[in-house]
């Protein structure tokens, strides 16, 4: 177990499931003492990727349970429905927030769908880069972090996000798609030491940088805090 509504079996991740007898996107459902899991398929999502291949312990790569968080590229909802039975559970029992942002109103679509029997779970239309059209949802600032947009100028992106929503000491999760950068340098190893000195430079420490290869290839999912 990491946390009592994520589950780590034989080499597979499993979260339990806050909507009972509903897969989300045709991910297998299984009973553990009782209560249904889904399984949590890393090839569809970065963060289940990283929790697969960190080399610390899983937990540390997540929010703890029933807190705000904010999630820059939602996408279908395919990491945000685990990360939700994590953070929420089933009716938001843990009273935990989700502010899931995207900029493609197909994907607000189903974020919209998810959220109809996820209470806690917000999604929003709207660029991660233009916080004042939607920042005043997320009124306080959070410990936790989360970014996959795959588009250039996500470190960018990225470290004007955390300055303006992530507390000191927060964790953030910058998922890094090394084909959406324009990098005239040497081969994506430099690409991402690089990414590595500019987070660095800019007030984050480096916890651990996580090659996707194999689940994603050329991505790193990097996890910094920022510390100042
Ligand atoms: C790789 S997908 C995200 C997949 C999702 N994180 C998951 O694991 O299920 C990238 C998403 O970022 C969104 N996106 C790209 N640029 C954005 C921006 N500036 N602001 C908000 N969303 C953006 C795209 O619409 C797309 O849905």
């Amino acid at each position: 177990m990491i946390s009592s509504g994520v589950r780590f079996e034989r080499r597979a991740l499993w979260t339990l499931n806050s909507n009972p007898r509903t897969s989300v996107y045709g991910e297998t459902l299984k009973k553990f003492n009782g209560s249904e899991y889904r399984r949590w398929d890393p090839n569809r999502s970065k963060l289940g990727a990283g929790l697969m291949r960190t080399n610390r312990e899983k937990y540390l790569l997540l929010p703890e349970e029933g807190t705000t968080v904010l999630y820059l590229g939602a996408g279908h909802g395919t990491s945000i429905s685990h990360l939700y039975d994590h953070l929420c559970g089933q009716d938001n029992e843990l009273g935990g927030r989700l502010v899931a942002v995207d900029l493609a109103s197909r994907c607000l679509r189903d974020l919209t769908h998810l959220a109809k029997t996820r209470p806690g779970l917000v999604p929003i239309l709207g660029d991660a880069r233009k916080h004042s059209a939607w920042g005043v949802l997320v009124p306080r600032r959070v410990d936790w972090l989360f970014q996959d947009v795959a588009q250039s100028g996500q470190v960018d992106i990225f470290i004007a996000a955390c300055k303006r929503f992530l507390n000191i000491d927060g964790i953030a999760l910058l998922s890094l798609k090394a084909a959406s950068e324009r990098w005239t340098g040497e081969g994506e190893e430099a690409l991402f030491a690089s990414v590595e000195d500019k987070l660095r430079n800019s007030g984050f420490e480096i916890e651990e940088s996580i090659e996707l290869t194999g689940y994603e290839d050329n991505h790193v999912l990097f996890v910094a805090r920022r510390i100042e």
